[in-house]
């Protein structure tokens, strides 16, 4: 049997953390994260950057500050390897940004490129935002727009022109630091980013792993106005069919809520934002906080409640 549960292991496998976190002493703990992936964007520093600040990300979500990364690459053979300097470059860029280190890494031969990176952080035993924190009450903050995936799918299908390309890839290579920052400074008691599993299936995370239901109001989320016209005309990466799939008996929207709006909330994110659960108290603070350094679109976006029926309520 491989062990699973070590004193000093303070989160692990059981709550789908963002990361784990293991205790050195008293003061301090560090976060283990690992994440690739295949190429989002053709520009291949573009994808560098994604890949290191998707991967960034989880550090961030558990509170912490990145220290050092490890580079994971797959390659084929058959690609001039000017393509792969220009990943790397990208990716040690985005890890310098963040303040961290780039300490080496492991390349294999590949049919597809893939890329990410292993990062190491550190965060005070005691300040760990995990996905288990939200408490009823909280009210949920989230820090980038959704609808990355459907936005993702457009330009893959090549209905988008140059400006659509820039604004996607600004969004996702665009680091969580400043959410992070925003969020010590104010106080919170939980938070996870929102990728694969889209913007319901992490919310449903965190909710199930703090035994909680949450309110969401559609009305007041960030939503990337471009994902929101493709949506209507079906551009939906499968992903968030998948995502809706898993969720199935869980979620309640009401009537009145549109298709579009439903397929953005199932909508796999690259590199998305903080999902925030911060108690009402020093929601203000939050918002101010993020007001004054946080480069995308943020907003309050639902609350905690006690469990309930369903784990979420989309109102
Ligand atoms: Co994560
Ligand atoms: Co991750």
């Amino acid at each position: 049997m491989p062990k699973f549960h070590d004193e000093n292991l303070i989160v692990g496998v059981d709550t789908f953390d963002d990361a784990a976190v293991y205790r050195i002493d008293k003061d301090k703990a560090v976060i283990l994260t690992i994440d690739f992936f295949t190429p989002v964007v053709d520009d291949p520093y573009a994808f560098g950057q994604i890949a290191a600040a998707n991967s960034l990300s989880d550090v961030y979500a558990m509170g912490g500050r990145p220290v050092a990364a490890m580079n994971i690459v797959c390659f084929p053979t058959c690609l001039p390897v000017d393509i792969l300097k220009e990943i790397l470059k990208g990716g040690a860029d985005k890890v310098a940004e963040a303040g961290a280190i780039v300490a080496g890494g492991h390349s294999v031969k590949d049919d597809e490129p893939k890329f990410g990176l292993s990062v190491m952080g550190m965060v005070h035993p005691g300040k760990i935002t995990s996905n288990s924190g939200a408490k009823p009450g909280d009210m949920l903050v989230i820090t980038k727009p959704l609808g990355i995936g459907i936005l993702n799918t457009a330009i893959k299908a090549d209905l988008t022109d140059e400006s659509v390309i820039k604004k996607a890839v600004e969004i996702m290579s665009y680091l969580n630091k400043d959410a992070c920052e925003s969020m010590i400074k104010a106080g919170v008691n939980g938070c996870t980013d929102v990728t694969g599993f889209g913007f319901l299936g992490h919310a449903y995370e965190m909710a199930e792993a703090s035994n909680v239901s949450l309110e969401i109001w559609s009305d007041y989320l960030p939503i990337i106005q471009e994902s929101l016209g493709y949506a209507k005309m079906g551009i939906i990466p499968e992903g968030a069919y998948n995502n809706e799939g898993y969720l199935k008996g869980h979620i309640s929207f009401s009537k009145s809520i549109r298709q579009e709006i439903r397929s953005i909330m199932y909508d796999p994110q690259t590199s998305g934002g903080l999902l925030i659960s911060v108690p009402e108290e020093n929601s203000e603070k939050l918002m101010e906080e993020l007001k004054i350094r946080n480069k995308t679109d943020f907003n309050i976006i639902g609350k905690v409640k006690p469990k309930g029926e369903y784990t979420i309520e989309v109102i």
